[in-house]
């Protein structure tokens, strides 16, 4: 069968950096083809060479689409030949309405009047497809990225899509969420949609994909077909990194002291709809060198609990004590939250972690600047240092310190968040889904971090939905649901199905 996308020989350079270096391959119909590689590999490059994002002429090679070279000037000629791209930063309108977001661009109209009716009842459609259970009016801003991510979904559907390309889109969904989310692409493959999947979840990869192309320092290494058989997520690994990885997650022996943080009966209510309590009165506490993880499915309110004791940046009526070392601490903005030694990493970086205009080590001291400047003045050469120490540690790609984060691949940016708030040294660091959309190599380096920070007597706070992180590097696992916790296990007893049952049995007893 002729493919309906063959890419031949897809050069690409930034002033001076080469992304893509004569990338080629195909895309059968009907089929999933994954595309894989570390952070910086040259994945979304190839997509926005692929989608017109970047336009012909600004790349070298030619892209064949349904058996024509195509030319694409910008994105909406490669839409209109159904080639839809979700891009891995999303690109919603934050204060219009789901279903104004979805219909923004080819709203249906009745004599030339958006039909409201229409819309409300299209975007419900689409909604239940992707399984997302949201009014249409509910507003975008008012979502977490994860729903967010279904959204985009539910958009891309809205439109007559031949060709569906993901830039990962399940790296902010929990298992469940992702495993409805794939078998929506295997659905769509039954009618004969194509889909390219770009993914740092190899298991999923390995799961859906028909084929799967692996990309290494911008170019196409190695394109595996899975047809025949599984292919083995080592096998995968092999092919990305060039070497065998000996293990997931590094070892360690805890050395577990007194309570460094406490929380007490913390109620946080809904910052719009404010009769609802979002965090129910809960209890919590981190050990000095403990490092401790919450587990949950997205709106458990893992994020809400985080935000709202890391300086009231989430929620209303804030009640409850918190204390550090023994004392009692005001944490009532981010400022004073700093001060006390409270670092948040979040897991929207675009929103709150980064300046996209500022360079990778403007960025990099932003939150404690203090450090590198002694009397107030900041001392160039001791900045560049700190920089140039998380670049190597972290093995952020980049020409170097002086290139903006804007231009940043999406993991290497979450890279430049993480080193900024472990500069801070922080005595208690709060993680909200440090991993998410990082390669594998590169995941190992930051749990070694992880465990370094708590080793030095700090306390370590883990959110996340990837279970077998949080089974890998905690010592401690606390289970989250509908605001309050339900749960808590000693790593040694924790396993993905006591997770799982914790969080259902108190589903159920609601219900
Ligand atoms: N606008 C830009 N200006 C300069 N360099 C860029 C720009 N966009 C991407 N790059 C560089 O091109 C390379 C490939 O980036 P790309 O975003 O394609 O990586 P990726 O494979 O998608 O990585 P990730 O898994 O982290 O998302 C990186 O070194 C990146 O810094
Ligand atoms: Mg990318």
């Amino acid at each position: 069968m002729n493919p309906i996308l063959a890419m031949q020989g897809i050069s690409k350079a930034f002033a001076g950096v080469k992304a893509l270096s004569d990338v080629s391959f195909s895309v059968a119909p009907g089929e999933i083809h994954a595309v894989v590689g570390e952070n910086g590999a040259g994945k979304s490059t190839l997509m926005k060479v692929l989608s017109g994002v970047y336009p012909h002429g600004s790349y070298d090679g030619a892209i064949v689409f349904d058996g024509e070279e195509r030319r694409f000037r910008d994105i909406t000629e490669s839409e209109a030949l159904g080639i839809i791209i979700i891009h891995q930063e999303l690109a919603l309108i934050p204060l219009l309405s789901i279903a104004e977001n979805i219909y923004l661009s080819n709203p249906p109209t009745t004599f030339g009047v958006i039909n409201r009716g229409a819309v409300y009842r299209g975007a419900l459609a689409l909604l239940a497809k992707v399984g997302l259970n949201e009014a249409p009016d509910t507003r975008v801003i008012d979502l977490g990225v994860g729903k967010q991510q279904l959204v985009e979904i539910a958009k891309a559907l809205s439109k007559d899509v031949r060709l569906l390309i993901l830039d990962e889109p399940t790296a902010s969904l929990n298992e469940r969420d992702s495993e409805a989310l794939l078998d929506l692409l295997v659905e769509l493959r039954a009618q004969g949609i194509s889909s390219i999947l770009i993914s740092h979840k190899l298991n999923e990869v390995a799961r859906v994909a028909d084929h799967i192309t692996v990309l290494r320092d911008g170019r196409s290494v190695d394109t595996l077909d899975c047809r025949a058989g599984p292919v083995e997520e080592d096998r995968i690994i092999r092919s990305m990194v060039d070497r065998d990885l000996e293990s997931r997650y590094p070892k360690r022996e805890p050395v577990i002291g007194d309570v460094i943080f406490a929380v007490e009966d913390w109620s946080v209510f809904h910052p719009q709809d404010t009769g609802r309590r979002v965090i129910k009165g809960v209890d919590f506490q981190v050990r000095r060198g403990e490092i401790v993880g919450i587990a949950g499915l997205m709106g458990a309110g893992r994020t809400e609990f985080a935000m709202s004791v890391f300086g009231r940046s989430y929620g209303r009526q804030i009640s409850g004590r918190a204390r550090l070392e023994g004392r009692e601490v005001d944490l009532s903005t981010v400022r004073r939250a700093v001060d006390a030694g409270l670092a948040y990493v979040t897991e929207d970086r675009k929103e709150l972690g980064l300046i996209l205009a500022e360079d990778i080590r403007k960025n990099m001291t932003l939150a404690n600047l203090a450090a590198v400047a002694p009397g107030g003045v900041i001392d160039d050469m001791a900045e560049l240092k700190v920089a140039q120490g998380y670049r190597s540690r972290m093995g952020i790609r980049s020409a170097s310190v002086y290139q903006e984060a804007g231009q940043l691949s999406g993991g290497n940016q979450q890279k430049v968040v993480l080193s900024k708030w472990l500069f801070t040294e922080p005595k208690v660091l709060i993680l909200d889904e440090p991993t998410r959309g990082i390669d594998i190599g590169a995941k190992y380096e930051i749990y070694c971090i992880i465990n370094e920070l708590a080793d030095s007597g700090r306390g370590v706070i883990v959110i996340s939905s990837e279970m077998p992180e949080l089974l890998g590097i905690c010592d401690r696992i606390c289970v989250m649901n509908d605001g309050a916790f339900v749960g808590e296990f000693p790593a040694q007893d924790a396993t993905q199905e006591k997770i799982m049952r914790a969080i259902m049995r108190n589903g159920e007893a609601k219900a």
